[in-house]
């Protein structure tokens, strides 16, 4: 009779055991409220902005795939500047070859050293990569990204999908405030056949709702009330609020947000384009995509300004106390990158 229960016992293990390998846990990507704390000695800050860049193929007749051509001139950039961080918009793991799969599979995929580390040498693989997750992100493990973040490897920063990060720099201490969100909830319309890969991926954690985008609205809200005293607000999604791109679902509720609240600048990729809205008159936020990592395409219609199709590159950042200085770098021809576009834009009041 007990060793009856004992293999009865046995049984129900391996079955909850393995029920849970399958699950994605929720709590792992659910929003953190409690903000990350960074503190900068220098003067200014220095950050490259890159998307889409997991795709590390090489093309017929190329000697360095698309992903290198970048990284090369990022490293660049990186080193001449002394860089001091990365901000990812996301689609960090791409389908590479056929048979591959999208995003990662575990925190031991191979791809974490053949399309991260092993691609982004020297300075950039020393510091911190703040991250959010891209439709193709999700459509592999996303869970696993967060696991990786948390427990193996935090210079892959992304400790939940949606988190805050305030840092600190310069002589007067100067505030900015980083809010990293998920805008895969927000973009994907549940009729758009189209769309179910994601929404199969989004009902695991039960996001699949009108009440959890409801809810995430209500957290990016109050979030940006809790750090209205920042000097700088910066928000950061994988698609794009340029111009027509806002159009999608509910993207266009996060820009009357971004409005009301004092940010500076929204960064994303998505489309595999560098482009820019400009802040004017009655439009005080300054949207930006940098999204061509590793693979062109069009951009957003009616940006300020875009790179022609098939531009490959990133953005690079100089921030002081009461200056955002910018510059869109193309890197297309892998040995001459250019500076193609520059701007620059001070706090809001
Ligand atoms: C996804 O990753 C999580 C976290 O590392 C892991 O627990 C889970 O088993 C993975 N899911 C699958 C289907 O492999
Ligand atoms: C986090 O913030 C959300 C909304 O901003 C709130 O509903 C939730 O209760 C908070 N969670 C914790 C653990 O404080
Ligand atoms: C912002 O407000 C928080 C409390 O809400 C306070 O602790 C912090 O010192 C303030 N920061 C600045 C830069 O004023
Ligand atoms: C790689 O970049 C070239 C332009 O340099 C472009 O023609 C090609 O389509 C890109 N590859 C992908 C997969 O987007």
């Amino acid at each position: 009779m007990n060793r009856y229960l004992y293999v009865t016992f046995s049984i129900l293990c391996v079955v909850i055991l393995t029920t849970n390998t399958n699950a994605f846990p929720g709590d792992l990507v659910e929003p953190h409220n409690k903000s990350y704390i960074e503190q900068y000695q220098s003067e200014k800050l220095d950050f490259l902005t890159v998307g889409d860049w997991g795709y590390d193929g090489i093309e017929p007749g190329q000697i360095y795939g698309n992903q290198s051509i970048v990284s090369m001139a990022m490293k660049d950039w990186a080193e001449y500047y002394s860089s001091d961080f990365i901000i990812n918009t996301g689609d960090s793991f791409y389908i590479n070859y056929d048979g591959d799969h999208e995003g990662v599979n575990s925190v031991y995929d191979p791809k974490w050293n053949k399309v991260w580390k092993d691609a982004y040498k020297g300075r950039l693989a020393e510091i911190v990569w703040y991250s959010v997750a891209g439709n193709h992100d999700w459509y592999g493990n996303i869970t696993a990204q967060v696991d990786y973040s948390l427990n193996y490897d935090k210079r892959f920063f992304l400790p939940s999908t949606f988190y805050v990060r305030e840092l600190y720099f310069g002589p007067k201490n100067t505030k900015v405030v980083w809010i990293h969100i998920d805008t895969n909830i927000f973009y994907y319309e549940p009729s758009n056949p189209e769309k179910l890969d994601m929404m199969t991926q989004l009902k695991q954690v039960g996001w699949d709702t009108v009440q959890t985008i409801e809810d995430k609205l209500k957290w990016i809200e109050d979030r940006l009330i809790e750090q209205q005293n920042s000097t700088w607000i910066f928000v950061v999604g994988h698609h794009p609020l340029v111009a027509t791109c806002a159009n999608q679902y509910y993207m266009g509720s996060l820009r009357p947000l971004f409005e009301k609240y004092r940010v500076a600048a929204y960064f994303s990729g998505h489309e595999h384009n560098l482009a820019i809205e400009t802040a004017k008159d009655g439009q005080p936020v300054t949207y930006f995509l940098s999204g061509a990592g590793s693979k062109t395409r069009i951009g957003c219609d009616g940006s300020d300004w875009g790179a022609p199709v098939g531009t490959l590159g990133f953005l690079h950042t100089i921030l002081t106390e009461d200056k955002f200085t910018y510059e869109f770098i193309d890197s297309t021809t892998a040995l001459e990158p250019k500076i193609v576009y520059t701007g620059f834009f001070t706090p809001r009041p």
